[in-house]
């Protein structure tokens, strides 16, 4: 028996912040590995979808390397079988099953995809790619050439999901049983958990959360930071008037993000600090906490970064896209023969 594949992609980003790391990166690299021993995880870099709107293409190569990397890094084990890592551009049949699925799916359809209507709102119809609005339809070639059950995605991904399970249902409707259709969101989040929702929030504005398009670059610290600046980042963040340690969003964000901030990068629970700070009056002393905690964080993950084996990381990506090839071509295939492009099998 084959086991259920759980796939996600992790679109490449230079300037990954603490907030991805913490929010993102980690629970992925934390299921996959829970995971692994009942199900087949398929983690991969979507680079294909990478320049659906404009970037420096000078830097795309290196980014993708950079990322899986920091997936290394962040604790992903090159050495689990069950874990593959891979480059979407390196396995072919996700630019062909996109075109098949192309045809079968609506311009309106696509149209009313919110996150194209936002994307494309800021770049202007002339500069709007196709790719842009095509993007979900590559998502979902992605999803289904590899049978995959569950997809853990951010909300901003839902709709595409909704869509890939339609557009999967809609070719099974028509050509008989070819794909996997994909658990319903519900059950996404019954599975996976529904509030992973960690946030770490901006250091200025701790209202909003921490992003790198942020201009000044004070209130956000990213992996690649200097250790020391970034702990006089922390020292400079924007606190209260209380004088009393609480942690309480609403009427405390900043003193609230730091409590949150010191917890993961110490690896404990949030409750644990809470309880450790809970009721102090020394601003001044418990940011120095957070900040020596902060500047160790982002020293030991540099080290462990800059000590991963380009070649090991290499072979890997190289490895799972040999291994999945087949699988790719496999359901690609189906979807070839049911719709005339090759014939169909005797059997
Ligand atoms: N669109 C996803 C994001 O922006 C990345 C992605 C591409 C993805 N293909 C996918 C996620 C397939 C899950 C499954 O986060």
């Amino acid at each position: 028996m084959t086991k259920p594949v759980i796939l996600t992609g992790i679109r490449a980003n230079n300037d990954l912040t603490i907030g991805n790391y913490f929010g993102a990166i980690m629970p992925i690299i934390d299921m996959a590995k829970k995971h692994s021993d009942e199900y087949q995880i398929n983690m991969f870099i979507p680079d294909l979808h990478s320049f659906t709107t404009p970037i420096d293409h000078n830097l795309l190569y290196d980014q993708i390397l950079h990322n899986a990397r920091v997936f290394v890094a962040a604790g992903l084990p090159l050495d689990n079988d069950n874990i593959y890592l891979y480059r979407q551009s390196y396995i072919p049949a996700h630019s062909e099953m996109t075109w098949v699925l192309d045809c079968f799916t609506g311009f309106g359809e696509m149209s009313r995809m919110i996150q194209f209507k936002e994307k494309s709102g800021s770049i202007g119809d002339d500069r709007t790619s196709v790719g842009l609005f095509n993007y979900p339809v590559l998502m979902a070639a992605d999803i289904l050439l590899y049978n995959a059950k569950y997809i853990p995605v951010g909300e901003d991904q839902t709709q595409h999901l909704e869509f890939t399970r339609d557009i999967a249902e809609r070719m099974n409707g028509k050509f008989g049983d070819i794909f996997t259709v994909p658990e319903p969101v519900k059950s996404q989040h019954e599975f996976f958990g529904n509030d992973q929702g960690l946030r770490i929030k901006d250091l200025i504005d701790p209202t909003k959360k921490m992003s790198k398009s942020d201009e000044s670059g004070r209130g956000v610290i990213f992996l690649s930071d200097d250790p020391a600046a970034a702990a006089k980042k922390i020292m400079s963040a924007t606190t209260d008037d209380k004088a009393e340690i609480n942690f309480d969003r609403q009427n405390q964000p900043g003193i609230s993000n730091l409590l949150e901030i010191l917890a993961l990068t110490r690896g404990v629970s949030l409750d644990s600090v809470i309880t450790e700070f809970k009721g102090q009056t020394r601003y001044g002393d418990f940011k120095s906490t957070v900040a020596s905690e902060v500047e160790k964080f982002l020293s030991d993950f540099q080290t462990r970064l800059a000590a991963i084996d380009d070649n090991a990381v290499i072979k890997k990506l190289e490895q799972s896209e040999r291994d999945l090839t087949p699988i790719a071509n496999a359901t690609l295939l189906r979807a070839q023969q049911v719709v005339g492009l090759r014939p169909k099998s005797n059997s």
